[in-house]
């Protein structure tokens, strides 16, 4: 996750990272992870994507405790060259994007504390490694994740990130995926999150779009509540061949004309998978 932080914190490497220290983690701070882990594998079967599945049996997250970073990494670098690095919170976007333009996810590792199990403000270590990381043991996956850091530091220099981050909003976060089977979970921040697992999928209020570049591009979205809209991509590949073989230059200058879209808007372009009735009570802010 990535913000306009400036300041480097004491005891961070320029590149922004910090040791883990795994070993510094308390009972009560794994069995906090033991516990998300148990509810949330409940709640994804049959909902998560099969890549997820199979990221988590690769990467061997079932086994009790917060995972440490060498060990995983270990596993994940011999399926796709990804590691896990850990960051003291937000970093500045372009060492966000360097950092994934290199195959490396920047995680926090502090743990939610028990009484917050259902709503944090930043990414925690259960959030970055549980919701993003078994997607990265997919080399499909794993290479869009790079092609969009490649992307972020272009978007940077052509001053147009505000549209980009909604690309990674929009999927790697929030994205939904039709397999043979339905609609299954691919977004890390739906992944990760107990209510919303089940809210994406079955809830009636959020529109369900999809996936398109440009629409993405020009829709805003909600911090602090779900989603009012979702997009449905078909494969990972789709993602891979739109992010990587495309050049953004054009199209940063065509969104440059178009309106920005609400969150909850349908448009008659959009291709619908199903239309919400939008009457969650959504409480929070867009950008
Ligand atoms: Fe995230």
């Amino acid at each position: 996750m990535a913000n306009a932080a400036t300041a480097r914190p004491p005891g961070t490497a320029a590149d922004w990272t910090i040791p883990q220290d795994w070993a510094r983690y308390t009972p009560k701070e794994h069995a906090v992870w033991d516990l998300l882990y148990v509810r949330q594998t409940e709640m994804l079967q049959n909902r998560a994507c099969q890549a997820f599945r199979q990221g988590v049996e690769h990467l061997r997250l079932s086994d009790k405790g917060i995972p440490n970073f060498e060990e995983l990494s270990a596993r994940l670098a011999k399926r796709t060259g990804w590691r896990v690095v850990a960051v003291p919170g937000l970093v500045p976007d372009e060492v966000f994007f360097e950092h994934l333009a290199n195959r490396r996810f920047v995680a926090g590792r502090f743990i939610r504390k028990p009484e917050q199990l259902d709503y944090l403000q930043e990414p925690d270590v259960f959030h970055d490694l549980f919701g993003h990381v078994p997607l990265l043991s997919d080399p499909v996956f794993a290479d869009y994740m790079q092609a969009y850091g490649e992307g972020g530091l272009k978007a940077l220099r052509l001053n147009a990130l505000e549209k980009l981050a909604r690309l990674y909003w929009y999927t790697v976060e929030f994205g939904l995926i039709a397999e043979s089977s339905g609609l299954r979970l691919y977004g890390a921040g739906i992944l990760s999150s107990f209510g919303e697992s089940r809210f994406a999928l079955e809830d009636s209020s959020p529109n369900r779009l999809t996936f398109d570049l440009m629409r993405v591009m020009r829709t805003r979205y909600r911090i602090d509540d779900y989603q009012q809209s979702y997009f449905v991509i078909d494969n990972f590949d789709q993602l891979l061949h739109q992010t990587r073989d495309a050049d953004f230059s054009p199209l940063y200058r065509e969104l440059e004309t178009l309106p920005d879209l609400a969150p909850d808007a349908v448009i008659p372009s959009d291709r619908i998978v199903s239309r919400g009735s939008q009457k969650h009570a959504y409480r929070g802010k867009f950008q």
